[in-house]
């Protein structure tokens, strides 16, 4: 495997350029320990570049991330940028553009991290969601009919096709056998969306059924689903399901896990040649710009997860690891609740993977 890796990084907007300082420093410190070459490229996107210039995602940058081998991304979001410009122009457009069909999240409460879960611990809170990420609600079908009047349509409707709902099945699948436990299970919703969910029924038993008899299958209602996350988490081992349930569910994810400052995320094109996108879940939070009060442990997480899915194993591990033990050892994960600040965050981090 190659050792040399092109990484384009998009610093973002608001806290977003802060907590990817951090990032790039441990990426750095990890690359120099275990001898990778990474070529960085930075990309100017986002609210800010959008209020000067009025570009969202020009298709020559497009193309140029196309060639790209990952791109890292802090958060995107401006609070003069209308909502929807810059999620649909830029993050939306990435992932459909670049068909990166997972949306991976992983929920982890590491030892020592405050979960809001009355007796739940690092042994009950450790699964996976692998979340649709190019169709359903989020594929843009739809649209009006006498807009602005009384009598008013609106319609969104959720795209779910055969091949979209394999591909990512498939990809859950083999997540789940190799993991110990060997679960997955479909949230969905069969009972009321019986089109759609029956599509991903079937796809689900059949697929199972043929190629990864070794995994347990298992179905939730998504409803249900929201109440075993706080309730019994220790349920899930993988989960697969849908764009707009696995937005939904993983913001649960996230806060049993210690909240947005600690969660990762990865947007995958598990295809050779796919270009991948490395993001923290949390947005850019940017009435806390320049006050160094943000978390950047979501944001170094989301590196070793592209450092991961590239094949440098070690370096990941190595990352992952000073992550989880700085985590337990910060008074708390929130903003401002770290004792120190973001800088000096991603300093503990960066010594820890230096060794
Ligand atoms: C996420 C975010 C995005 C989504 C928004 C910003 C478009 O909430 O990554 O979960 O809905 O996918
Ligand atoms: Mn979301």
């Amino acid at each position: 495997m190659s050792k040399s890796m092109n990484i384009a990084v998009i610093h973002g907007d608001g806290t977003g350029p802060e907590v990817m300082r951090e990032g790039l420093k441990v990426l750095r410190t990890a690359s120099d320990k275990f001898g990778l070459s990474l070529n960085l490229t930075d990309y100017d996107l986002g609210g800010e570049r959008y209020l000067k210039t009025g570009d969202v995602l020009p298709d020559s940058v497009l193309e140029e991330l196309r060639k790209q081998d990952a791109i890292y991304l802090s958060a995107i979001g401006h609070p003069d940028v209308k909502p929807g410009v810059l999620e649909k122009g830029i993050l939306l457009k990435l992932r459909f553009e670049l068909d990166q069909y997972i949306n991976l999240r992983p929920v982890r409460l590491y030892p020592g991290v405050q979960t809001p879960l009355k007796d739940k611990g690092p042994e009950h809170i450790d699964f996976v969601v692998v979340r649709e990420n190019t169709e359903g609600l989020y594929a843009g079908s739809g649209g009006y009919l006498k807009q602005g009047t009384p009598d008013e349509i609106a319609v969104q409707e959720s795209i779910n096709t055969r091949k979209g709902v394999d591909r990512c099945l498939r990809y859950a699948f083999n997540l789940a056998s190799s993991r110990s436990r060997k679960q997955l299970h479909l949230v969905g919703k069969t009972n009321v969306l019986t089109f759609a969910f029956d599509l991903w029924e079937r796809a689900f038993n059949e697929i199972g059924a043929a190629d990864f008899t070794s995994v347990d299958r298992r179905y939730h209602h998504v409803d249900a689903c929201c109440m075993f996350m706080v309730w019994a988490p220790e349920q899930y081992d993988v989960i697969v399901t849908d764009n707009m349930f696995g937005d939904i569910i993983t913001d649960i994810g996230a806060m049993i896990q210690g909240g947005l400052g600690i969660s990762a995320s990865g947007n995958i094109n598990p295809e050779p040649g796919g270009v991948s996108m490395f993001e923290p879940v949390g947005g850019s939070a940017p009435q806390f710009t320049g006050k160094n009060v943000i978390n950047p442990l979501a944001c170094i997480g989301a590196g070793a997860m592209m450092l991961k899915a590239a094949g440098h194993l070690e370096a990941a591990d190595c990352i992952e690891a000073a992550v989880a033990k700085v985590a337990g050892e910060l008074p708390g994960l929130g903003v401002g609740e770290m004792g120190i600040g973001t800088d000096a965050v991603g300093d503990k981090v960066a010594a820890l993977v230096a060794g």
